[in-house]
């Protein structure tokens, strides 16, 4: 869906359907009033009957008399006036487009951008209204035969500007929401993907399709061979217990100036785990098509700094296996050496997700980092942690994880963050390597990044681990597209 401002007096709008704020107490917005004025009170009527509450996410939706130029009118409540927090506005954004989604209609006008939110201003309205809305919209529907249930006609929302406020602006700021609601839908779509689908071919052959998209992104892709020589055994040992060949992809988007040091993101492109010989029980096993979600995320992220021209430089490395047990591949006890030159001892050949990363993080030095930051669904230990709300940060530079961690909040995609102390090393201690590839089950989200820490010792980096944010699982099982909005806003404020 598209979205633009729109100018012009409430009461002369011709559209199929406006969407008109309505408060449970307090004084009505001038848009609702004037609008009611113009329309015998309606709306002062419904009210008052109570068919419409005013609470929050509230709707009720109007047929207005023939021959009116609005024909429909949804009243949306947003609580108490005065009173609109960021989760009251977004809950409305959410339901009012859950309340149309059916309707055979191709264009909308908001007038939500009218409502106050406590704290913030025009722009993020703009963003979390475009963001929200393309939420609600999104539906899966590749490997679907039937029309999806939720299909919708939906083209064009009309933003109505406040007054005073500056349309193009709003345009501004709603086309950079609509991009990165676009990466959020890639990596949504990709991680959706079941494993025969999305393997590591199909993920470079969508890197190298985005490429041919974009001027500005240059798409590499390395099999195993190249791998090979450039010394990459932790990597390859992953991937030789599948039939699937590994795959290391890189998209380059060069924005800025030639000198400027570019952020590298680092997403695990697992395309399914299946633990290889530490194999893991069977139940819910098909969640493991979604451990490529950090890969997923770099692509999004790429796509959306191409779409928009950022000026600024980033650099997007996947790792992509599939993790399988077979004749081949990798058994506990075995040990291997990475591109570092470090020696690991597989203790647990589940934990194979640090095994490709730290190969992607060596070679990821080569374009001589301003920062690495790498997003992986790394342990099931961090969802133990911090549930499915935040995503975990680790990092060996304290600056670099507070600006990840104002991106998150700034963006609604948040992170805590773990600390990387000494102290959790020693459990990484091998008798027949320079290190285990497991710590034990004490703080194993930490242990997984201190592991990771000793390969990216000569840069600033981030680690987020996203095996709790990633997807939803239940009735509502799906990819989130996180952390596409973090990484994005973090983007942003560098450029
Ligand atoms: N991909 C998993 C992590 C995971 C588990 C993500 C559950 C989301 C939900 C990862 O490869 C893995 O298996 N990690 C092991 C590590 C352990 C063997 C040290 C885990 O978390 O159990
Ligand atoms: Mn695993
Ligand atoms: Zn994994």
């Amino acid at each position: 869906m598209q979205f633009v401002s729109k100018t012009g007096q409430i009461d002369k709008l011709s559209t199929p359907c406006l969407i008109l704020p309505v408060f449970s107490k307090g004084q009505q917005l001038d848009v609702t009033t004037r609008f009611d004025q113009a329309h015998n009170g309606q709306i002062t009527t419904v009210l008052k009957q109570g068919d419409a509450s005013g609470k929050v996410g509230n709707t009720l939706l109007l047929q207005m008399p023939a021959g009116n130029k609005t024909k429909r009118v949804l009243l949306v409540g947003l609580g108490e006036q005065g009173k609109t927090t960021e989760s009251d506005f977004n809950n409305a954004v959410q339901a009012s487009i859950n309340a149309i989604k059916h309707l055979p209609i191709k264009t909308i006008c908001s007038a939500l951008l009218t409502v106050e939110v406590t704290d913030k201003d025009i722009d993020w309205k703009v963003r979390q209204l475009v963001l929200t809305s393309r939420e609600a919209l999104y539906q899966y529907t590749e490997t679907l035969t039937t029309a999806a249930p939720d299909a919708h006609s939906l083209e064009k929302c009309q933003l109505l500007a406040p007054s005073g406020r500056a349309t193009q602006a709003i345009n501004e700021a709603a086309n950079i929401a609509s991009s990165i609601a676009n990466g959020v839908d890639r990596a949504k779509e990709l991680a959706n993907l079941p494993g025969n689908i999305c393997t590591p071919t199909y993920l470079a052959d969508t890197a190298k399709t985005l490429g041919k998209q974009h001027t500005s992104l240059k798409v590499t892709v390395l099999d195993e061979a190249k791998m090979e020589k450039l010394g990459m055994g932790s990597l390859l040992s992953v991937s030789r217990g599948s039939r699937e060949p590994a795959k290391l992809i890189t998209i380059e988007h060069a924005g800025g100036p030639k000198s400027q040091k570019p952020i590298v993101i680092v997403g695990k492109g697992l395309t399914f785990d299946a633990g290889g010989i530490s194999i893991k029980p069977s139940s819910g096993m098909d969640e493991m098509k979604y451990d490529m979600c950090g890969g997923a995320s770099v692509f999004g992220v790429m796509q959306m700094c191409a779409e928009l021209n950022l000026p600024i430089n980033v650099i997007g490395v996947v790792p992509s296996s599939e993790n399988l047990p077979d004749g081949d591949a990798n058994k506990p006890g075995d040990i291997v050496t990475s591109m570092a030159g470090l020696t690991i001892e597989i203790l647990n050949t589940d934990a194979e997700g640090r095994l490709i990363l730290c190969d992607a993080l060596t070679y990821s030095a080569k374009f001589k980092p301003d920062v690495v930051i790498d997003v992986a669904t790394l342990t099931g230990a961090c969802v133990v942690a911090l549930g499915k709300h935040a995503t975990g940060l680790m990092a060996n530079n304290d600056e670099l994880a507070n600006e990840l961690l104002g991106a998150g909040l700034k963006a609604g995609d948040k992170a805590w963050q773990l600390p990387l102390w000494d102290e959790y090393k020693p459990q990484l201690k091998s008798n027949f390597a320079d290190l285990a590839n497991i710590g034990g089950p004490a703080g194993g989200t930490i242990t997984a990044a201190c592991f990771l820490s000793r390969f990216t010792e000569d840069y600033k980096w981030a680690h987020l681990d996203i095996a709790g944010t990633a997807w939803k699982t239940g009735a509502e099982k799906g990819a989130t597209g996180r952390p596409v909005h973090m990484l994005s806003q973090f983007i942003l404020d560098r450029c």
